[in-house]
């Protein structure tokens, strides 16, 4: 491609040049605020943040921390009002904390640590002059999830023994959602978040138990010690609880009164989030990745239709769309021969890593299609599930997402070291680089373009890292003209249908993560453009493009070797002098009279 091929619309912005900036940095004509940011008030009432002042009770009604995933849906009225939804995967105490004992907390410690996890439900308001958005107190809808609000499991495996406590003999309600990474949108107008690392938080499994090590649970105490302050985390008392974490949960922003739920019909794993398609028929397919090295992609194909309209009887039905349905796993084939995938990623004969796909169906319903398991041991121990099918181990799925208007599926891998090393699995065409340190981006075409399919075409679009690495592609484009990316994670679309991708880990690149928009067709498909960087220690995640604003959830911000409340690695975004903040920022283009301007155009 000729260096003076015109972007596509929405892509037409100059690159940010990669750097190590403790700032977002922005093309010229693009200004930013932040929208929220950790100890704001969610919830009227709640105290204005104070980093020396910290307690549980302000913090369970103000933003928690490390928010990650973020999505919107419009109030009813309109007016520029949205209702936003923002996960709290996870605390960092040494930086929460000046002179943070990991060996011994605070028992207030602890508690700002549960508060500080879960979601957050706020009401965002655009300035119809300056396009800026801002969050406001609600009344009505603003709220908190913690570790220790009232979850509902729902779906096949609700009640099952394999989730019975001693304090939850239905097996039916949990305190809490933990580690809380990616998430999505659904066609109906709720909030679907994935609880990941779940396996941190819980002491002392007992290591000869296959289903506990399967996930990661571990011997000895947990990082964060909660299991002084309540047993339910210390598996040697409640081996139980664990399998109560690791589900994909539900909520509904304009229902404030509904309980949230976690949906044990999506299956348990390290689930990085959920998307929503529709099947030709109108039915749900949610798309998901288990976030580990060499775990497995899949999705869920709901029984019923949804139901259309902001009726009363709409919501309630689809509302079940979650809970009765099939959950199906990948396997992936390549169509070269194996001996042309060397694990340098060079191109085969071909010329393409591609091939076709199958999803193996897992169970629907009480019905079991895995030798050997019940379909509540399926729904629970889904990793095994998938193990025993034979599904291809991916390199770390995180984003699984469909593109609204074609309906193809694209998958962030994010990385994986391991591949190819003694005892671990090697390239294949699907995961074609050993020691894959920068990530790969899979388009997955379902036959006959229906989310119901049972099989489906696949080809690589992007094989990350800077372009001067010879195993890199950026979908055949001119690799001269594109930005360096590493470690791809969350994925978004824009309404002209181009892919906007954010990163975690670009410190593999001695670059500072961000977010790109990346072109699907034409020309220029497999550009990379970098559109905004984030501040030094932070991951860019939880993307919303609209043709009028951006929003990024700045992650982990000053998260550096070493760094401390003493000694931090990043002022932002307060300024010199102050400790590190994650939050919502929102990117907008000043236009002529500072009048708001459309994005990339
Ligand atoms: Fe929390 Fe998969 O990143
Ligand atoms: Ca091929
Ligand atoms: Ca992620
Ligand atoms: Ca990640």
């Amino acid at each position: 491609a000729a260096p003076d091929v015109r972007p596509p619309r929405g892509l037409d912005y100059p690159a940010v040049a990669p750097n190590t900036a403790d700032t977002v940095t922005l093309p010229p004509g693009y200004d930013q605020n932040i929208v929220i940011r950790w100890g704001d008030p969610v919830v009227p009432g709640a105290p204005a943040f104070d980093f020396d002042g910290q307690t549980p009770e302000a913090q369970a009604g103000q933003f928690g921390y490390n928010n990650d995933f973020c999505g919107l849906v419009a109030l009813p009225g309109g007016g520029g009002r949205f209702v936003m939804f923002s996960n709290h995967e996870y605390t960092i105490e040494p930086l929460m904390f000046r002179g943070y004992d990991p060996a011994n907390p605070a028992d207030a410690q602890i508690r700002i640590g549960m508060a500080a996890h879960g979601l957050s439900v706020v009401v965002v308001e655009r300035d119809r002059r300056t396009g800026r958005m801002t969050a406001v107190l609600d009344e009505r809808y603003n709220r908190r999830y913690t570790a220790s609000s009232e979850f509902v499991l729902d779906g096949p495996a609700a009640g099952s023994a394999l989730l019975k406590t001693s304090a939850d003999p239905t097996g039916t309600k949990v305190l809490g959602t933990l580690n809380n990474c990616s998430g999505g949108v659904t066609p109906w107008g709720t909030f679907l978040s994935g609880e990941e690392n779940i396996n941190q938080y819980f002491a002392n499994a007992d290591p000869a138990d296959a289903r506990l090590k399967r996930y990661g649970f571990a011997a000895g105490a947990s990082e964060r010690k909660w299991e002084r302050l309540e047993p339910r985390f210390d598996l040697a008392k409640e081996p139980n609880e664990a399998n109560r974490f690791g589900w994909v949960v539900e909520v509904d922003p304009l229902d404030p009164e509904a309980p949230p739920v976690k949906h044990t019909a999506l299956g348990r794993f390290k689930h990085e989030g959920a998307t929503i398609g529709l099947t030709r028929d109108g039915r749900a397919v949610a798309y998901m990745g288990d976030d580990e090295r060499f775990d497995y992609v899949y999705k869920y194909v709901s029984d019923e239709p949804m139901m259309h309209g902001e009726s009363r009887r709409a919501r309630e039905h689809n509302r079940t769309l979650l809970t009765e349905g099939t959950l199906y796993v990948a396997r992936f084939t390549g169509d070269s021969p194996a001996a042309e995938i060397d694990g340098t990623r060079k191109l085969p004969a071909d010329g393409a890593f591609d091939g076709s796909g199958e999803w193996i169906k897992l169970a629907r319903g009480a019905t079991s299609f895995v030798d050997g398991m019940s379909a509540e041991e399926v729904y629970v121990f889904t990793r095994q599930a998938a193990d025993t099918v034979g599904a291809t181990k991916m390199d770390r799925p995180e984003d699984v997402e469909p593109h609204p208007r074609t309906g193809s599926v694209y998958l962030a891998l994010t990385n994986n070291s391991d591949r190819g090393k003694a005892g671990q699995a090697g390239a294949d065409e699907a995961n074609p680089r050993n020691g894959n340190k920068h990530g790969h981006v899979i388009e997955l075409v379902e036959q006959g373009r229906d989310a119901a399919a049972t099989t489906f075409g696949w080809s690589i679009l992007l094989v990350c890292g800077d372009a001067a690495d010879p195993s890199t592609y950026f979908g055949g484009y001119d690799k001269s003209q594109v930005s360096p990316i590493t470690s791809p994670d969350n994925l978004a679309f824009d309404t002209y249908g181009n892919l906007w991708i954010s990163t975690d880990s670009a410190g593999a690149l001695k670059i500072n993560d961000g977010l790109y928009g990346v072109s699907l067709e034409g020309p220029t498909r497999g550009r990379t453009t970098l559109f905004a960087g984030v501040p030094k220690g932070a991951e860019c995640c939880g993307p919303v493009v609209t043709d009028d604003f951006v929003l990024i959830s700045v992650q982990h911000p000053g998260d550096l070797d070493g760094a401390s409340p003493e000694a931090p690695a990043s002022a932002w975004p307060d300024g010199p002098g102050s400790q590190p903040r994650p939050s919502v920022v929102g990117i907008r283009r000043v236009g002529p009279g500072g009048r708001p301007s459309r994005i990339g155009q």
